[in-house]
């Protein structure tokens, strides 16, 4: 997935609006994901994963933390996730079809509290910089 300089600005706009938000996003996208897609709950078993549990709040804003850190190194979004891949696919293996899974409930919660930042255009750049997230999340697998 190439990102352009324009999806580049895109998303580094947008995340000035994210950041802050970052716990309550992040736990409503994993909430959305686990309702949608029930087998992604297997990976967080013994975790209380409850909507309004304090673990849920506490991954959620770990995960979009990991999220600013990518958009703060765009340009090199791999070396920035590098740790993270290697925990994802050799001491979790998380299946990698669920990457994508939660980068569209991401993209989601985005769109339901931030309709007017979410442009055809910004859609787009947002969508093709969380695929690339799974894409190096998912290159250890290989
Ligand atoms: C842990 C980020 C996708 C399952 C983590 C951590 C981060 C993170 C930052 C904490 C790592 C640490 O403490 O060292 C991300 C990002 C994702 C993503 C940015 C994609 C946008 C997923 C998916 C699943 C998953 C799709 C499974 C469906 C887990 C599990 C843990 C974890 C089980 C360990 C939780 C714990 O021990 O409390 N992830 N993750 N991740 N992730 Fe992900």
């Amino acid at each position: 997935m190439v990102l352009t300089a324009e999806d580049k600005a895109n998303v580094k706009s947008a995340w000035d609006h994210i950041k802050g938000h970052e716990e309550a996003f992040g736990a409503e996208a994993l909430c959305r994901m686990f309702d949608s897609e029930p087998v992604t709950k297997t990976y967080f078993g013994g975790k209380d994963i409850s909507e309004e549990s304090s673990y849920l709040h506490s991954h959620g804003k770990k995960v979009m933390c990991a999220l600013t850190n990518a958009v703060a190194h765009i340009d090199n979004i791999e070396a920035c996730l590098d740790k993270l891949s290697d925990t994802h696919a050799h001491e979790l293996m998380v299946d990698p079809t669920n990457f994508p899974r939660l980068g569209h409930n991401i993209l989601l919660v985005i769109g339901i509290h931030m309709p007017q930042l979410l442009t055809c255009a910004m859609h787009c750049s947002l969508d093709k910089f969380l695929c690339q997230v799974a894409e190096v999340l998912t290159s250890k697998y290989r």
